[in-house]
């Protein structure tokens, strides 16, 4: 069983992959770390942005374990992670790693931008996470602020947006919602609610697929 789900920073969609993951037993693959994890090694190698080669060749050569989550979840590793994600030779070097995952025996959940639309099309369930730019904002704000991130909300927000835009425009599997896709809104909804949503949606496959395969 491949579970894909995607949709828009801080809305929830990682805590609802990890929680379903666990669940039902699945391995679990952000695959938003890997864009993260290049745009770090990226910066840290002094490596052009407007090189695609050199960056694909970052990507390829990526060693997660060299990095801590802590490194991963600063809001410039956001940053840069959005930038190299545009870049098309940097989607194509990070797919089979993705794809390999997916396809273990049991199957995964996997959270990003293009899971249900490109590295998993044919998935058995596609979860489209969403919630108010204001909400989001705020969630991620809180977070880095513990951190110790000297960002205001209104500088979170502008960010957000700005990341949004370059997600959902960029030539190469933009961020769009899978139109087979079950929409989970996280505005109002507490974690628990909206995990309670996506696993219905999960339950209801399963049954599907045990009624299809008869008594
Ligand atoms: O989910 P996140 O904030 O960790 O993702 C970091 C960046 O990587 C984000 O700007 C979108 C991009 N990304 C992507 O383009 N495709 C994915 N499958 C996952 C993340």
């Amino acid at each position: 069983m491949i579970i894909a789900i995607d949709g828009t920073l801080a809305s929830g969609k990682g805590t609802i992959a990890r929680r379903l993951s666990r669940w039902y037993g699945l391995a679990h693959m952000d695959t938003g770390r890997l864009y993260r994890a290049t745009g770090v090694a990226a910066l840290n190698k002094g490596v052009n942005f407007e090189n695609p080669a050199a960056l694909a060749e970052v990507a390829l050569s990526l060693d997660l374990n060299d990095y801590d989550e802590d490194q991963l979840r600063t809001a410039e590793a956001g940053q840069a992670a959005s930038k190299v994600a545009a870049v098309p030779a940097v989607r194509a070097a990070l797919l089979e790693l993705q794809r390999a995952f997916a396809n273990q025996p049991k199957g995964a959940v996997l959270d990003g931008r293009d899971i249900g639309t490109v590295v998993c099309p044919d998935a058995d369930v596609k979860l489209w996470v969403d919630a108010s730019v204001e909400a989001r904002a705020t969630r991620r704000w809180k977070e880095l602020s513990e951190k110790g991130e000297t960002l205001s909300l209104d500088e979170m927000i502008a960010q957000l947006k700005e990341r949004d835009e370059r997600d959902r425009n960029r030539s190469d599997a933009p961020m769009v919602a899978a139109a087979d896709s079950v929409l989970i809104d996280t505005t109002h909804l507490t974690i628990d609610a909206a995990v309670d949503k996506a696993r219905a949606a999960v339950d209801a496959v399963i049954a599907q697929k045990a009624e299809r395969s008869g008594p």
